[in-house]
């Protein structure tokens, strides 16, 4: 039996919380599958800056270096907002991105029929809309040269960030946005801001030359400012959306707000190998950490990312998406999503319910039952297009 090294890295807030509810989704499923999950955990962030003095302490990354895929749930918390920037929780995670180069962060954000009315915008717009942002998240601003008060000479009054890319940079990335399209509606839009910055009009360029490659995706340029106004206009127009890693990081929080709440985004960062580090794409939320009332989808969603990508395990990442779309459509939600018919339950209560539709979904006994069948309806809003041969391994 094929065995996996999973390591969770629950980090800070609310991380604790959805971790703990991915594990035993992922001891669920692993329970009824042929293969063993060795399940490990790992500091980061800022519990591991109170602990060991760093945000991502050697031990970690050794742990993550033997390992077949990552599992984050958030880090950061204002106890630790006044650290000089290496030292924040932040910094851990970047650094582990950058460590294993996982340069395309992957973030679908799909409209479920039944989280539309948690949605602000009209359900109208909504229709139809399965993104995919495809974020670089190795480069740009986020690790240009940079100057920081307090960097040993407080004399300056001034501070800088620098975004920088290179053409390989830039190119890595397009291929798997322009792959990814292929398996959905063969449209990429690749966002910038080529009208005022030269690292954007490299971007563009570049983008435009690893078009040439793919004459069957549709390739469209949209500056960020207007990006931002276009999808709460008109969401569904959009299919894959190319970022650069600081828009990505933006346009992604914007666009969870079509699919109800950030807390039900799940992401994947990979590289070039098959190891991969998930995430949901939310924040450590320290006003509601210890509550239970955090929403564990995000986590839990990207769980089923993670057996999909780095376990190459497609049946078994649906049938998390299957149970997930179950309880929601059973009327289950947390506090984030909850309306006035719905049944607002704790992390607990969801994950719980997950983990009964899960087992019934995969346990022999269920096949063919007719239950299975209509827990098994909704699985395509999650999966489409998103299958693993698109990623760059
Ligand atoms: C995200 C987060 C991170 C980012 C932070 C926590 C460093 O906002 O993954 O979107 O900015 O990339
Ligand atoms: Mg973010």
């Amino acid at each position: 039996m094929s065995r996996f090294r999973i390591v969770l890295l629950p980090g800070d807030g609310i991380g604790p919380e959805v971790i703990a509810a991915a594990h035993r989704v992922l001891e669920t499923v692993a329970g009824a599958a042929d293969f063993d999950l060795e399940l490990v955990e790992a500091a980061i962030g800022g519990n591991a800056i109170d602990t060991v003095g760093d945000p991502l302490p050697p031990a970690t990354l050794r742990l993550c270096e033997e390992s077949d895929a990552m599992l984050l749930g958030a880090v950061g918390g204002p106890q630790w907002s006044s650290l000089p920037a290496a030292d924040r929780p932040e910094a851990g995670l970047l650094r582990l991105r950058k460590h294993f180069e996982l340069f395309a962060n992957l973030r679908p954000v799909t409209v479920l029929p039944e989280l539309a009315a948690a949605a602000p915008l009209k359900p109208e717009l909504l229709r139809d809309v399965d993104l995919l942002f495809v974020r670089e998240l190795t480069g740009g601003i986020y690790f240009g040269p940079r100057r920081e008060q307090g960097d040993g000479d407080d004399a300056f009054d001034n501070a800088f960030d620098t975004m920088v890319y290179s053409v390989a940079e830039v190119e890595r990335v397009a291929h798997v946005a322009f792959q990814a399209a292929r398996r959905r509606s063969g449209k990429v839009t690749s966002v910038d801001k080529a009208n005022v910055l030269a690292s954007m009009r490299l971007w563009r360029r570049t983008v435009d030359q690893v078009a040439e490659q793919y004459p069957d995706v549709t390739l469209q340029h949209i500056l960020v400012d207007n990006c931002a106004m276009q999808l709460v206009r008109e969401p569904a127009a959009f299919d894959v959306l190319l970022t650069p890693n600081l828009f990505g990081d933006v346009l992604s929080d914007e666009a969870s707000v079509l699919a109800g709440s950030l807390g039900t985004l799940p992401s994947a960062s990979l590289g070039d190998g098959s190891r991969g580090l998930y995430e949901p794409v939310h924040g450590s939320a320290p006003d509601i950490a210890g509550a239970g009332i955090a929403n564990p989808l995000g986590a839990i969603l990207s769980a089923a990312l993670l057996l999909r990508y780095s376990l190459d395990r497609e049946a078994e990442a649906r049938s998390i998406e299957s149970a997930v779309a179950a309880a929601l459509a059973a009327g289950y939600r947390t506090a984030d999503l909850a309306g006035v018919d719905d049944v607002a339950v704790s992390t607990d209560e969801l994950t719980e319910l997950i983990i009964h539709h899960v087992a019934a979904i995969t346990s022999p006994a269920s096949q063919s039952s007719q239950d299975t069948a209509k827990l098994r309806y909704n699985t395509e809003h999650f999966a489409r297009g998103v299958g693993h041969e698109e990623t760059t391994r």
